[in-house]
């Protein structure tokens, strides 16, 4: 299952990717916001953190205006690995690369078209292991010297 939320910057285009997920047959939950008032990005960015690392969604998406908030507020959730792209290569590489579990998008920044097409990049590429495994490996030593 795949967990998607945002802010009122990315709502529209939340409902706009998540008729693309639909089309790919993907499962989704809608963690909000569900309507234009104005409201804080960190509490959808966290909420969605946190299914994904408790394992409840296997992955997740966030939409804000330009997707900068929601991946500062994503990224500090120990074992999230947030990537905010902007281009389908990004988007490939923040699997194959980074294994992100959670994909960020600017809804005041892309098209429609364009951020299904960076969400269909990311759901088709595979985290390549090896030595970028090593790498996320450091990442979360650097989670582990700042936890209490
Ligand atoms: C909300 O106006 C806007 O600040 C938010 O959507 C996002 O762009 C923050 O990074």
């Amino acid at each position: 299952m795949l967990v998607i939320g945002s802010d009122h910057g990315g709502l529209n285009l939340k409902a706009a990717l998540k008729e693309y997920l639909a089309q790919r047959k993907v499962e989704v939950a809608d963690a909000g916001t569900q309507t234009n008032d104005s409201v804080d990005y960190p509490e959808f960015g966290l909420k969605v953190a946190e299914m994904v690392v408790s394992g409840s969604a296997e992955r997740g998406i966030l939409v804000c205006g330009t997707g900068i908030g929601m991946s500062i507020a994503a990224n500090k959730v120990p074992g999230i690995r947030a990537a905010l792209v902007t281009d389908p290569f990004m988007a490939r590489m923040a699997k194959e690369h980074n294994n992100a579990n959670i994909l960020v998008l600017g809804g005041r920044v892309l098209t429609e078209q364009q951020a299904c097409e960076l969400v269909g990049a990311w759901l088709d590429a595979s985290f390549e292991g090896g030595r970028h495994q090593g790498r996320l490996d450091l990442i979360s030593d650097i989670e582990k010297k700042y936890s209490k």
